[in-house]
């Protein structure tokens, strides 16, 4: 199993606070049947700064320390962006860093309780110069739960999304499940990862999330997102189907 979406590169960010968390998240991992994960620590979001260099040799550090402490686990480099105006430009210096520094696929943070103006143009854009933006956890955002038109648009527009296995199976609420679940239903999403912080306050959830899918949706779209990440990983095309738009029900004739 591949795990797209990770903090665990220690002492960067609100993830790992140090090597022996790194460690400790990686032998979870391991537990939980995951083979890669790719390390996508923030940036940019107000709090954290991590340039694309600081990233890559953490990383290489962090595989060293597997290698040591003979753990089963690949690390990946990544980074979570957190969407700004010059996105487009400060990747043409070279600045951000792509899923696998492989230029094909970007993480793209929204912020929690809006949506910037500028969004489409700049999902657009990234397209153009020929880089797939997944729109990172997009059932927590307060303007896709009450405007899904807004999301449904970005996807036809050929944004990726990648939902958190924790909401998957209800760890931030019902509300957020059932948004969740829609976005599954309707081809609006195209990943699930962990976007693990800490072994028990964050934790992983990704056995339990397929599994929720499988139960609810069937084998064949567990499948489908269970294969995607992988696909990523090797630089392939994605599996994707057209998506469908949320008809959300009239309450009382007053919307
Ligand atoms: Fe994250």
């Amino acid at each position: 199993m591949i795990d797209l979406h990770s903090h665990i590169l220690p002492g960067i960010d609100d993830g790992a606070k140090d090597l022996e968390e790194s460690v400790q998240l990686a032998r979870e991992a391991v537990k939980q049947g995951i083979t890669k994960m790719i390390a996508t620590p923030h940036h940019r979001n107000g709090s954290y700064y991590n340039s694309k260099d600081e990233i890559l040799k953490a990383v290489d550090l962090l595989n060293e320390e597997m290698f040591l402490e003979n753990i089963q686990l690949e690390i990946y480099p990544g980074q979570e962006t957190r969407i700004y105006k010059d996105m487009v430009h400060d990747i043409e210096l070279g600045e951000l860093l792509s899923l696998n520094d492989d230029d094909k696929y970007i993480f793209v943070e929204l912020p929690s309780n809006h949506v910037p103006r500028y969004t489409n143009q700049l999902l657009f854009d990234l397209q153009l110069i020929g880089l797939k933006p997944i729109i990172v956890h997009p059932e927590r955002n307060q303007e896709f739960i009450e405007n899904p038109e807004t999301l449904y648009q970005f996807v036809k527009g050929g944004a990726l999304t990648q939902v958190t296995a924790a909401s998957v199976v209800g760890k931030f609420g019902k509300k957020i499940q059932k948004f969740t679940e829609q976005l599954i239903e309707h081809h609006q999403t195209h990943f699930v990862a962990s976007d693990v912080h800490h072994v028990i306050r964050r934790g992983f959830y990704l056995n339990e999330a397929y599994e929720y899918i499988d139960q609810e949706f069937g084998t064949k779209w567990k499948d489908l997102l269970l294969k995607n990440p992988q696909r990523l990983i090797e630089g392939k095309m994605i599996y994707y189907e057209e998506p469908q738009r949320i008809k959300r029900k009239k309450i009382f004739g007053i919307f």
